[in-house]
């Protein structure tokens, strides 16, 4: 195996110095694990953005709510290690718990983004953006990449990571990568296993309300709260509750008005066992 794999922020460090030293330009791909053909697409976009790619997983317990899954995420380490070093992934960040949070995470300080972190998947998630703007601050500052790959498929976090960025003045580019989908839409998630095989068929239903949005909204329809009503009403006919749809501004993500001619569509919804969240994006 090519893959490097390093446990510890000190030795990982003193391998990137040298390398960063010699001129090399390095990528970050920040992740939780458990990695689909969605994760590896970030690698293969990252191997071309620079000399040599460092994946991250860490299942970030900061960002995760009480009643949340953090416990059951899948955890497939070995798995993920085969994948990445098939895609010639050159190192690994697996840092544990203590590495990240060595004084608890009470006492760790923390990132807040003021800006777009109270709607949508942060309503629904109070505290959620804060642990990811808190950890992704710190792998920033561990690896101290050039670039850094995140998917589009969570178009708020990568908003709010392209904000953060700006505003604390952090040295490094951020890139977003396509939604990658299954062969019916379905957008690729870890969370996807725990959608049961009864639901799977309708499970693409949030991707085809939002794409029905979209034509919506190119067609002229211009009531917009009227239509999430409508998305909302088409999802619950599937069999799915739906958290929210919203037909927004896709830079300040608040709520799409006339004038707004970049939109984005984003939307989240429960299965039994799952949360998924997805989006679509128009300029009109
Ligand atoms: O998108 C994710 O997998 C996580 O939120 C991230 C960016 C790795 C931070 O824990």
């Amino acid at each position: 195996m090519s893959l490097h794999v390093h446990r510890h922020i000190a030795e990982l460090r003193s391998q990137l110095n040298r390398l960063r030293s010699e001129g090399k330009r390095i990528a970050c791909v920040p992740t939780m694990g458990n990695l689909h053909e969605g994760h590896l697409q970030l690698i293969r976009l990252a191997k071309e953005q620079a000399d040599l790619v460092v994946a991250t997983i860490f299942v970030n317990r900061l960002q995760f709510g009480l009643n949340e899954d953090w416990d059951q995420y899948p955890r497939t380490f070995e798995a993920d290690c085969s994948k990445l070093d098939a895609e010639q992934c050159d190192y690994l960040f697996f840092p544990d718990e203590t590495e990240m949070y060595p004084n608890g995470m009470d006492e760790q300080t923390r990132v807040v983004a003021p800006s777009m972190t109270d709607v949508l998947c942060g309503a629904s998630r109070p505290g959620h953006f804060e642990g990811v703007t808190t950890v992704v601050s710190k792998l920033f500052n561990i690896v101290q990449p050039h670039v850094a790959v995140f998917g589009r498929k969570d178009f708020q976090q990568l908003a709010i990571i392209r904000r953060m960025v700006a505003d604390l003045c952090i040295p490094v580019e951020i890139v977003g990568a396509p939604v990658a989908r299954d062969s019916d839409g379905l957008a690729l998630s870890s969370r996807n296993a725990y959608i049961t095989e009864q639901e799977r068929p309708n499970a693409n239903q949030l991707y085809q309300t939002l794409c029905w949005l979209r034509d919506q909204v190119q067609q002229g329809q211009r009531d917009y709260r009227t239509l999430e009503t409508a998305g909302a009403r088409r999802i619950e006919k599937a069999g799915f509750r739906p958290d929210y749809l919203s037909i927004a501004n896709a830079q300040t993500l608040q709520p799409a008005v006339d004038d707004d001619t970049d939109l984005a569509i984003l939307g989240a919804l429960f299965t039994s066992r799952a949360r998924l969240i997805d989006n679509v994006t128009l300029t009109l």
